[in-house]
């Protein structure tokens, strides 16, 4: 029997598949998915109810330890990922995967924290319906996770954030107690909407458990296009004609750089390069067959082709060449990995200063170094570019990092800044961009974060160091 009186009252409401403290099963849990911290927990929680949260949180609340929500371990923050202390717990909700129930007529879908975005949109399309948060990760993050991070993705434009797609959620606080909210109502103006507090919070308020999320009639046509940029190709002006030319029927916008592109492995580049300015994955879709879109897409290719933006264009002749074209872009994270790696900056800064912004941060980076490579890509339709610089081919990873994130990084989050943008557009904060959280939010809203922080959870138990730490005002 451990010694240690948490697990020991831990194992009187728990089945012992429940509590892992054998370090090498606790091994995956304690590195983020990056490999940039790892941490050392006192365990690994699997809870599978609700009521198995809450009974874990009470017994952390009455002895003081300190517990870390872990989902999928696909973000990029290093938020679910534990100090290394040795203290606190990780609760993963990789054992609440259930669907709770789907409303095919209300087009909502209740499930627990722990399945995965995938299981969600399975369960969606078996219904004629579909969920509108996609990310690359989806095989793998969680409905917990991507709450808690409120997540983005590519079809942001259509559907909006994670935020956005909520109606309903149950979250057990810190103390242990249940905050059901579980209603699937689209209107619903009784005092504050307390739920939306939870939803980008990082685990740092309480453990979500449950959702209600909203669905849409299911996508039956796409046009997707792979546009070849000409030199200079104002997204900003694109985005804004395609969307009026198309009625609004677009998905996703996505720029690819053609650096991110050469890192693909030879044999899956096909016809798919980019032009002198790169690429931009072009996607309307629509639950009615009855809307031409290719015609529609057609009409805005046209039109850019006659300012001059496009050098060429190839629209998807059908599923197979449009999985293709997604392949290309959802393989951009795996590629940059097998490159070697790069210092993500994932900016967001209004739609109209999105070009004004990745001219001057190029320059920025050239006159810091002729030398060094950047991967940009990104959700450009929202405003969302991921400007990342590679790791040179044989210099230390975790150095590099560390030289680039002292010396260029805060350069370019201030020049987000100039332009009305943000350090963090959609991977959020946790433990790897608190400091940065403290530089560049506004006092005011330091101030009301810190009250909600002791507010809801006094004694820093939940999530302490990620987003908001105890030692510190954040
Ligand atoms: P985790 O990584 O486990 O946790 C993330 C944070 O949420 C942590 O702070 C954790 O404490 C908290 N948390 C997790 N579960 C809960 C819970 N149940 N209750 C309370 N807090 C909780 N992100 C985007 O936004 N857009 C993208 O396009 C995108 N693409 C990606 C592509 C790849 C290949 C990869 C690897 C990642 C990508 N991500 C993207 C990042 C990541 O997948 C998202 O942040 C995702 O929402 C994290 O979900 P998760 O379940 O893995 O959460
Ligand atoms: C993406 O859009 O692919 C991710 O958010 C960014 C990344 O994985 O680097
Ligand atoms: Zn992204």
């Amino acid at each position: 029997m451990s010694i240690d009186p948490f697990i020991n009252a831990l194992r009187t409401s728990l089945e012992p598949s429940a509590i892992l403290t054998d370090p090498s099963l606790r091994a995956r849990y304690e590195t983020d998915q990056r490999a940039l911290m790892t941490g050392r927990s006192r365990a690994v929680l699997r809870p599978k109810t609700t009521e198995e949260v809450a009974t874990i949180t009470k017994i952390a609340h009455q002895l003081g330890v300190e517990l870390v929500p872990q989902g999928g371990n696909t973000g990029y923050c290093g938020g679910a990922t534990p100090d290394d202390s040795a203290t606190q717990a990780i609760v993963s909700l990789e054992r609440m995967t259930a669907v709770r129930s789907l409303d095919r007529i209300g087009s909502t879908i209740s499930v627990d924290a722990g399945i995965t975005l995938q299981a969600v949109h399975d369960a969606a399309a078996r219904e004629g319906l579909a969920f509108g948060l996609s990310l690359g990760s989806q095989g793998s993050c969680t409905i917990g996770g991507n709450l808690a991070t409120n997540a983005g993705g590519i079809s942001v434009l259509r559907y909006g954030m994670a935020r956005e797609l909520t109606l309903g959620l149950e979250v057990v606080l810190p103390d242990g107690t249940i905050f059901n909210d579980m209603l699937a109502l689209r209107k619903n103006n009784t005092g504050y909407d307390i739920k939306q507090l939870f939803i980008g919070s990082e685990g740092s308020l309480g453990i979500i458990t449950g959702a209600v999320l909203r669905l849409y009639p299911a996508v039956q046509t796409y046009a997707t296009a792979w546009v070849k940029l000409a030199p200079d190709a104002p997204l900003s002006e694109m985005i804004a004609i395609a969307r009026r030319e198309s009625a609004d029927l677009i998905s996703s916008f996505e720029f690819i750089s053609n650096r991110s592109l050469a890192l693909a492995p030879a044999s899956s580049v096909g016809a798919l390069s980019g032009g002198a300015g790169g690429a931009v994955l072009l996607e309307l879709s629509s639950s009615s067959s009855k809307i031409p879109l290719e015609d529609v897409l057609t009409g805005v290719l046209e039109r850019f082709i006659e300012e001059g933006w496009v050098d060429d264009a190839l629209v998807a002749n059908g599923g197979r060449q449009r999985d293709e074209m997604w392949r290309r872009r959802e393989h951009l994270p795996e590629n940059e990995k097998s490159a070697g790696g790069s210092v993500k900056h994932d900016i967001a800064t209004p739609l109209s200063s999105a070009d004004n912004f990745r001219r001057e941060a190029i320059e920025l980076v050239r006159r810091y170094d002729q030398a060094l490579e950047l991967s940009m890509y990104g959700h450009v339709g929202d405003g969302n570019i991921h400007f990342n610089v590679l790791v040179p081919k044989g210099l230390d990873r975790l150095s590099f990092s560390a030289k680039i994130e002292n010396e260029l990084s805060p350069a370019l989050f201030d020049l987000a800044l100039k332009h009305g943008g943000t350090f963090s557009a959609e991977h959020g904060v946790g433990r790897f961009k608190r400091h940065l959280l403290n530089n560049y939010a506004d006092g005011q809203k330091l101030q009301l974060m810190n009250a909600v922080k002791r507010a809801v959870d006094p004694r820093f138990l939940m999530n302490n160091g990620s987003i908001i730490a105890a030692d510190r005002q954040i």
